[in-house]
């Protein structure tokens, strides 16, 4: 099958590794094929293509002729505006192209009103998709485990302290990204299964005392859970911890993992072992600290 990655140079590229390893052909999409991260997606075997969300024929054309396209958001780049916009091109791409499947990576908030602007937004992508009368997955992960290396983060994580957006002892939801993108693989591979419907996306549920002690396990270095200080964060990212705080929506965690077994459902303990590297990379040893001074 050949498929059509509008995105493909985000943080859901694995998608185009697992895609490639049985034989698919995949059509990568980036603004500019000079990047380091689309020399390796060709290295792999993608086809690079030109594809600018901003120029919706370019995912119209990629489109044409392939068995699905994927559209992941912009927002991080964007803003909500953006994100509005590129959706909306997105979904008018694939009405046009006459591709026979259309996946669009929206966020498990965006299903209801929050008053969180990013999620107004891809609601608004999400009706949009529902109106053009075209098949769709609508995928809507939770928060990805993988935002702990997000830039604020980072100096937290050089201390040795785990940062959180919520209090420490309040169960979040989390999402790790390898299984976005497996339970994405599914949806495309399986467009029949996946008609029409809208997945939540969560792996698991935890407080930030739980993260801390499972990171700890992984890399042997002790974390300590501490409360993130967001006051400098822009009003975007804090209008999205309160929701995260205060009104998130919960996945039945059972019942997805039920229904799709295929994915290899990671739990955050899963999760820190296969980031073992990068938490070593960022968090130094306090014995290595010593031996310096
Ligand atoms: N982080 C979370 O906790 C979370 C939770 C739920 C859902 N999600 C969703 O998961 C998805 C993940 O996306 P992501 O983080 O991989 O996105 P991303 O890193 O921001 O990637 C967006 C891609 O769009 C491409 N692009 C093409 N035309 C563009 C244009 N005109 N302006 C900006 N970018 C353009 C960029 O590639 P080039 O530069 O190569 O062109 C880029 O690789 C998003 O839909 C996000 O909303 C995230």
């Amino acid at each position: 099958m050949t498929f059509a990655i509008a995105g493909a140079t985000g943080r859901l590229r694995p998608l185009i590794r697992v895609l490639l390893e049985p034989g698919h052909h995949v059509r990568a999409l980036t603004r500019t094929g000079e990047s380091p991260i689309a020399s390796e997606l060709r290295s792999l075997g993608a086809e690079i293509w030109r594809g600018d969300f901003d120029e919706p024929e370019t995912l119209a054309a990629a489109a044409t002729g392939a068995d699905a396209l994927f559209a992941a958001g912009t927002a991080h780049r964007v803003g909500p505006d953006g994100e509005m916009r590129h959706g909306v091109a997105a979904a008018d791409a694939a009405k046009e192209s006459g591709v026979p499947h259309f996946v669009y990576v929206s966020g498990s908030g965006a299903g209801a009103d929050s008053r969180v602007p990013v999620f107004d937004a891809k609601r608004a992508v999400e009706a949009h998709i529902r109106s053009l009368e075209l098949p769709y997955t609508i995928l809507a992960p939770v928060y990805f485990m993988e935002n702990l290396f997000n830039p604020w983060n980072l100096p937290s994580l050089t201390s040795r302290v785990l940062p959180s957006p919520v209090p420490i002892d309040l169960p979040i939801q989390q999402a790790a990204v390898a299984d976005v993108v497996a339970l994405a693989v599914a949806a495309i591979e399986q467009p029949k299964e996946f008609d029409r419907k809208r997945v939540a996306v969560a792996s698991d549920e935890l407080t930030a005392v739980d993260a801390a002690a499972a990171i700890t396990a992984a890399i042997g270095i002790e974390m300590e859970p501490k409360r993130l200080d967001t006051s400098m964060l822009p009003p975007g990212l804090r209008a999205l911890f309160a929701w995260l705080e205060t009104d998130a929506p919960s996945v039945d965690l059972d019942q997805l993992h039920g229904n799709h077994p295929e994915v290899r459902w990671s739990s955050y303990a899963d999760w820190s072992e296969s980031q073992r590297a990068r938490f070593r990379a960022l968090c130094p040893h306090p014995h290595a600290e010593a031996v310096a001074h």
